[in-house]
C-alpha cells in the first residue's frame, strides 16, 4: 500500500474515534488479539509468535523451520527471506496478520537460554538477517515484530535485569541491528523488551521508544509491549508504547483512559492510536478476504530442508571422513540425541508438530538397504524425565489413536459434565494463561486418561510438573499425588517456580496400562504442566560395542528438551549428562566417528583433539533427518559458518562472570563481545566467529580495493574465489574492517559485509564486495566516520584472514 493512501485511510479513521475508542485501541482484546472497532468496520487483529515457524495458539501443527541461528548461519540472507516467506504463508493460513518474530538480539553470553532463536553476536550479521526476514514475512503481506527492544540478552531476572551500558556500546553493538532493520526494512512492529535499560524498564524507556526509535531513526510503525512487559500507565503510555499485550489491559484501558488530559496528553494517545490503527489498515484486514496462505506444504517442507542442509557447519574434517564414503556395510547411529532429535528450543518460538521422523529412518533411507544401521542411545541427557511421547499413549485399550483422552471441568472437584473434551496429543502445555499451548474454555481442573505402553521392560521414571495439584494414578495405584515430594527447579518457564514431583516403577514391554492424571490447575488464568516419562536406561557398553562393530560412526549429541530454552539461562556449556564421557568412549572405539551436535548455541567439546569430524547440525527444524542425512551422504554440501564464537570453555568467555546482583547486569566488556573480545586480548577459541569448511576447499586471492576514498563514500572491492578442490560447494567471503590508529579505542577487527558464492569444482569467480559508507563509523554523540588508514580484512572466518589491503579515507 502506497504510503501516502495508507496513512490517508489512517487520518481518517483516526478523526472518526472518540477517546475512549482510541484508548480501547492501545491494549490488547486477549492473549494474542487486538481490538476491533464494530462501529467503523475496525476488524480485530491477530498476532502469533514466531520466529522458527507459526505458533498457532490453538495447537495446530505448522512447519517447523530452522531455528534463528541456524538460518543466521546460512550466511545467506536468501534464505532467511525464504524462509520467512514461507512463515508469512503459514501465518495466513492460520488467519494471523503479524508473526512475533525475527529475534535479533545479540548473543552476548553462549548460555542465554535464547541463543537459539536470535541470530548473532555480530551485530551486521543480527542486521542483515533481520532485513532479510522482515522482508520475506512482510513481502507476503504479513507483518514482522523486531524483538526485543532493546538489550535482552539473558533469561535471568529477564523481567526486571538492568542492562547497564554505557552509550557508544548500546548504539554500536546492542542498537545497531534494529537500527538497520527498522530503516532497511520498516518492520510492521516492533516489540518493547522486559528488562531495563539503565535503570528503566524497555517498556516506559522514552529515549528508547520515542527519542531513538521513533524520532530519530524515523519510524513510524507500532512499538507492542513484550507479554506482560508494561509496567505502569503514564510513564508507558508517554514513553511511546503504543500497544499493551496480552489483553485485556492491565494498565492501559480504563487507567489510561482516566489520566488523559491530566498525566498523558491526549497528542499522545492519538500518536499511539495512529500507529495502532495504521497496523490495522496495513494488514489488509479491511480490504476484503486474506490471501488464502499454505500450510506444512510441500514446498515450505523443502525450504526448511534445504535451509536446514545449508546451514549445517562442518567445524572439522580431517582426512575427508565427511561425506562418509560409499561401500559402507555397517554404521552405528549412537547418542541420546540420535534417538530424539530436537527440531527446535523451548519457550513461546515452539511451533506445534506431528512430525515423528527419526534419524534413524532418515539416515537407514539415505544409505540404502544394503548398510546394516544399529542404533544405541549411550546415554541420557535429561535430567528430568523428558516430555511424554504421544506414540506411547492411546485414549482406548485398542491403540488406533495416540495421545490420552481429556476432559476439562468446570470445577476443581471433576464432578459434573466437562465443558471440553477430546484427545490430549502434547503433554506438555501451558493450559491456560498468555502462553496457552491450546484454547480451552475457563475449567477448573482436567483428566487425562487412556493406557501407556512401555517399549521395553525395566525401570520406568515418571515425572509431573505443573503449578497446580495433580494426582497421576498407574495400572489403578497412585503413583505421584501431593504428597510426593516436590523439587522446585530452575526450568520454570513461565517466570514462576514450577515444582516437579518423581517417581519410578517396573513395567513390561508388550502390554499397555492404564494411567489417569487429574489435575488443578493453582491459577485459572496461568498455568503449565507437562508429563514426563524416562524409559529404562541401556548400558552405555552396548553403544561401544556397536561402535566397535562398524565402519563408521555418526555420533549425535547435544541439547535435552529442557536444556536450550525462553525463561532460563544454561549454567555452563558442557553437554548435559555424560555426553562427553560418551564422546571418549566411541571415539577410542571407532577412528571414524563423525561427532553431530544438535545445540542451538555454543557448547564446549573436551573430546575435541580425538574427534577427526564435527558437524553442527543446530536444531534444524523437523526436516533434521533427512537433512542430516544428505549432509552426511554428501547428497547436500554443508553450507554454515559459525554466527558466534565457540569459546574453549565458558571461563574463558569474557561475559562469563556471576553478578552479585542478578537483578543488575554490567555490560562491562563494552564492545568487546564475542570475537572482539577474544581478537582484543589475543585469546584463540574453540573455533572463530565465521568458521566453517565445506566439503571442497577453497582459495581467496586478488583483493583489489582503492588505495583512497572519501569520507561518506561506498567502498568497492574485489577479490577472486576460487573451488581448489573436486566438489561443488559454498565459500562465505567474510570482510572485516580494521582501524590502522583508531581516534577513539575500537575492537581490532568489525565484519562489516560478506557474500555466498557457490562454486562448482575449479571454478574461479570475481566477486565484489560493497562496503557501505557507514562501514567505517565509530558513535562518537552521532555516527562519525575518522579519516585515516583502515585494513580491510578479507577472510573465511575471524581467525583466518586470507588478504588484506589498506585503504585511506580522506
Ligand atoms: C516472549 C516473546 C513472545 C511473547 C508472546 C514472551 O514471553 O518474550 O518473545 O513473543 O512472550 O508469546
Amino acid at each position: 500500500m502506497a504510503a501516502n493512501s495508507l496513512d490517508a485511510r489512517t487520518e481518517e479513521l483516526l478523526a472518526q474515534l472518540t477517546l475512549e475508542e482510541k484508548v480501547r485501541l492501545l491494549a490488547g482484546a486477549s492473549s494474542f488479539s487486538l481490538h476491533g472497532i464494530e462501529r467503523l468496520g475496525i476488524p480485530s487483529l491477530n498476532m502469533t509468535d514466531g520466529p522458527t515457524g507459526v505458533r498457532s495458539i490453538k495447537g495446530v501443527p505448522a512447519t517447523v523451520f530452522p531455528v534463528g541461528v541456524a538460518v543466521a548461519a546460512t550466511w545467506n540472507p536468501e534464505t532467511a527471506r525464504e524462509v520467512a516467506a514461507a512463515i508469512g504463508r503459514e501465518a495466513h493460513a492460520l488467519g494471523d496478520q503479524v508473526v512475533l518474530a525475527p529475534t535479533i538480539n545479540i548473543m552476548r553470553i553462549p548460555t542465554w537460554g535464547r541463543n537459539f532463536e536470535s541470530y548473532s553476536e555480530d551485530p551486521y550479521l543480527a542486521g542483515v538477517m533481520g532485513v532479510a526476514y522482515v522482508h520475506g514475512l512482510q513481502g507476503e503481506g504479513v507483518g514482522a515484530s523486531l524483538k526485543h527492544y532493546a538489550a535482552n540478552n539473558q533469561e535471568l531476572e529477564r523481567f526486571e535485569v538492568d542492562a547497564r551500558i554505557d552509550e557508544r556500546t548500546l548504539r554500536e553493538i546492542y542498537l545497531s541491528a534494529f537500527e538497520r532493520v527498522v530503516k532497511q526494512a520498516d518492520p510492521w512492529t516492533v516489540m518493547a523488551s522486559y528488562n531495563r535499560l539503565n535503570g528503566t524498564h524497555a517498556s516506559q524507556h522514552r529515549g528508547l521508544l520515542t527519542d531513538i526509535l521513533k524520532d530519530e531513526w524515523g519510524y513510524e510503525g507500532m512499538v507492542v509491549s513484550d507479554w506482560t512487559a508494561v509496567r505502569s500507565t503514564a510513564p508507558s503510555a508517554n514513553a511511546g508504547m503504543d500497544l499493551e499485550m496480552p489483553g485485556p489491559a492491565k494498565w492501559f484501558g480504563d487507567k489510561l483512559l482516566a489520566l488523559v488530559g491530566t498525566d498523558v496528553a491526549e497528542a499522545q494517545v492519538d500518536d499511539n492510536a495512529r500507529r495502532v490503527l495504521r497496523l490495522i489498515v496495513r494488514s489488509g484486514l479491511m480490504d476484503g478476504p486474506r490471501p488464502a496462505g499454505e500450510l506444512r506444504s510441500a514446498r515450505h517442507k523443502a525450504i526448511a530442508f534445504e535451509a536446514a542442509c545449508e546451514a549445517m557447519t562442518l567445524l572439522k574434517n580431517e582426512g575427508g571422513l565427511l561425506p562418509l564414503r560409499p561401500g559402507l556395510k555397517r554404521v552405528a547411529l549412537i547418542g541420546p540425541n540420535a534417538i530424539r532429535t530436537l527440531f527446535q528450543g523451548g519457550g513461546s518460538s515452539q511451533v506445534t508438530t506431528d512430525e515423528t521422523r527419526t534419524l534413524a529412518e532418515g539416515l537407514a533411507a539415505a544409505l540404502g538397504p544394503d548398510v546394516a544401521l544399529a542404533v544405541h542411545k549411550g546415554v541420557d541427557n535429561d535430567p528430568y524425565p523428558p516430555p511424554a511421547d504421544r506414540r506411547q499413549f492411546s485414549p482406548t485399550e485398542t491403540r488406533e489413536t495416540e495421545g490420552l483422552k481429556a476432559e476439562y471441568f468446570p470445577t476443581a472437584d471433576l464432578s459434573g459434565e466437562p465443558n471440553s473434551s477430546g484427545v490430549e496429543r502434547h503433554m506438555v502445555r501451558w493450559v491456560a494463561g498468555a502462553m496457552a499451548t491450546a484454547r480451552r474454555p475457563a475449567y477448573g481442573a482436567f483428566r487425562w486418561s487412556g493406557w501407556f505402553w512401555p517399549e521395553q521392560s525395566g525401570t520406568y521414571e515418571f515425572g509431573l510438573r505443573g503449578t497446580g495439584v495433580g494426582r497421576l494414578s498407574l495400572d489403578g495405584a497412585l503413583l505421584i499425588g501431593p504428597d510426593t515430594l516436590a523439587k522446585a527447579d530452575r526450568y520454570d518457564v513461565t517466570g514462576q517456580i514450577v515444582p516437579r514431583r518423581l517417581a519410578t516403577c517396573e513395567l513390561e514391554a508388550g502390554r499397555g496400562y492404564p494411567i489417569e492424571l487429574e489435575y488443578v490447575p493453582a491459577r485459572p488464568d496461568q498455568d503449565f504442566v507437562a508429563l514426563g516419562v524416562r524409559a529404562p536406561s541401556e548400558p552405555m557398553a552396548a553403544a561401544i560395542e556397536a561402535a566397535k562393530a562398524a565402519d563408521a560412526v555418526v555420533l549425535v549429541l547435544g541439547s535435552a528438551t529442557v536444556t536450550e530454552a525462553e525463561g532460563y539461562d544454561r549454567e555452563d556449556i558442557d553437554l548435559p549428562g555424560a555426553q562427553d564421557d560418551l564422546a571418549r568412549a566411541v571415539l577410542a572405539a571407532n577412528t571414524n566417528t563423525v561427532i553431530v551436535l544438535n545445540t542451538g548455541s555454543p557448547f564446549a567439546m573436551p573430546w575435541i583433539d580425538e574427534a577427526r569430524a564435527v558437524l553442527q547440525m543446530w536444531l534444524p527444524g523437523e526436516t533434521a533427518p533427512d537433512a542430516l542425512a544428505a549432509v552426511l551422504t554428501g547428497a547436500r554440501s554443508p553450507g554454515g559458518r559459525l554466527p558466534v564464537t565457540f569459546p574453549k570453555a565458558f571461563g574463558q568467555h569474557p561475559a562469563h562472570r556471576v553478578e552479585p546482583d542478578p537483578r543488575v547486569c554490567e555490560y562491562a566488556e563494552g564492545l568487546a563481545v564475542g570475537y572482539r573480545w577474544f581478537d582484543a586480548e589475543g585469546v584463540a577459541p574453540l573455533f572463530p566467529f565465521g568458521h566453517g569448511l565445506a566439503y571442497t576447499t577453497f582459495e581467496l586471492t586478488d583483493l583489489k580495493a582503492p588505495v583512497t576514498a572519501k569520507v561518506g563514500e561506498a567502498v568497492r572491492v574485489e577479490l577472486t574465489v576460487a573451488n581448489t578442490g573436486d566438489r561443488a560447494g559454498a565459500e562465505v567471503v567474510q570482510l572485516y574492517v580494521a582501524p590502522n590508529t583508531p581516534r577513539l579505542p575500537r575492537p581490532p577487527k568489525e565484519l562489516k559485509t560478506f557474500a555466498k558464492v557457490t562454486l562448482a569444482p575449479g571454478e574461479r569467480r570475481t566477486v565484489a564486495l560493497e562496503l557501505e559508507p557507514g562501514a567505517f563509523a565509530v558513535w562518537d554523540g552521532g555516527w562519525t566516520v575518522d579519516p585515516g588508514a583502515y585494513q580491510l580484512q578479507v577472510g573465511r572466518s575471524a581467525g583466518d584472514i586470507r588478504a588484506s589491503a589498506t585503504i585511506r579515507l580522506v
